[in-house]
């Protein structure tokens, strides 16, 4: 059986065989812009087309959570211009989305901290989860001013708090309880991390929800990835053996 619309000719996956849940690296913008003589902004530019083709094509293929890398707590570091024009699509995709994904069963969520970012983005990132909260579809999570180290710091801090206060003990500090206290909350663990570009590091996305997930690497850049490539992925992630640490 064939889940949604077919891409690939030869993708021929049933619901079980696909990763419930993905991440997403959308890595290799600025050399793309490099390769083509042009000012980074333009590979985020160029990214940022090809996010919104990846996540309607996930969401027709039945992906139930999808989480996209847009801005790690480390990419303050980038020239400014580039930071600001990284907020600028985030604005226009934010004020957009809902044309964007007007017909799609998609749930906007944001995970990171929010706090250091412009207020009116922090309002547009407020407006898209509301809006979007009684779909029944697929998740997605955009990852801005996210780094799993500072997730786990302020779930740390959060049950910290909770065992000052007296409403938790020390014993019931369980990996659960952790989970629970991260960005994403209730989500179950993420299967698949997905990192186009020709690089084979985790980056700090999604450290702890990736503890089980399988990698598929590939060797194209973020802008020049297709629905196919998505496909690949999918059928890769098929062919592994999944052991959970048992035989
Ligand atoms: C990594 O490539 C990409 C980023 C740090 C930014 C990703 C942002 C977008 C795709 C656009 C905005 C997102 C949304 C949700 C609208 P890189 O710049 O590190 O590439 P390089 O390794 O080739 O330099």
């Amino acid at each position: 059986m064939s889940t949604g619309k077919s891409k690939t000719p030869s993708f021929d996956l049933r619901a079980e065989e696909l990763p419930a849940n993905i991440g997403i690296i959308m890595d290799g913008n600025g050399r793309w812009a490099k390769k083509r003589g042009l000012p980074r902004q333009f590979g985020h530019r160029a990214g940022a087309k090809t996010f919104r083709k990846i996540v309607k094509h996930c969401e027709a293929r039945g992906i139930k959570i999808v989480t996209v890398y847009a801005f790690s707590t480390e990419n303050w570091r980038r020239p400014e211009a580039e930071v600001n024009a990284i907020m600028d699509l985030l604005r226009s995709h934010l004020k957009e989305s809902l044309l964007d994904f007007k017909n799609e069963n998609i749930r906007t969520r944001f995970i990171g901290d929010r706090t250091p970012l412009s207020e009116d983005i922090q309002d547009l990132m407020a407006e898209a989860e509301a809006s979007t909260a009684d779909r029944t579809g697929m998740i997605l999570n955009i990852a801005i001013n996210y780094g799993g180290q500072d997730e786990i710091v302020h779930a740390a801090k959060a049950l910290a708090a909770e065992v000052k206060e007296g409403n938790l003990s020390p014993d019931e500090i369980t990996a659960a309880a952790i989970s629970s206290r991260l960005y994403t909350e209730d989500q179950p663990p993420v299967d698949l991390i997905l990192r186009p570009s020709g690089e084979y590091r985790l980056s700090n996305f999604l450290i702890w929800q990736a503890a089980y997930a399988e990698y598929v690497f590939m060797d194209v850049l973020w802008p020049d990835f297709t629905e196919e490539d998505m496909d690949k992925a999918l059928m890769k992630y098929a062919g592994r053996n999944r052991r959970f640490g048992g035989v």
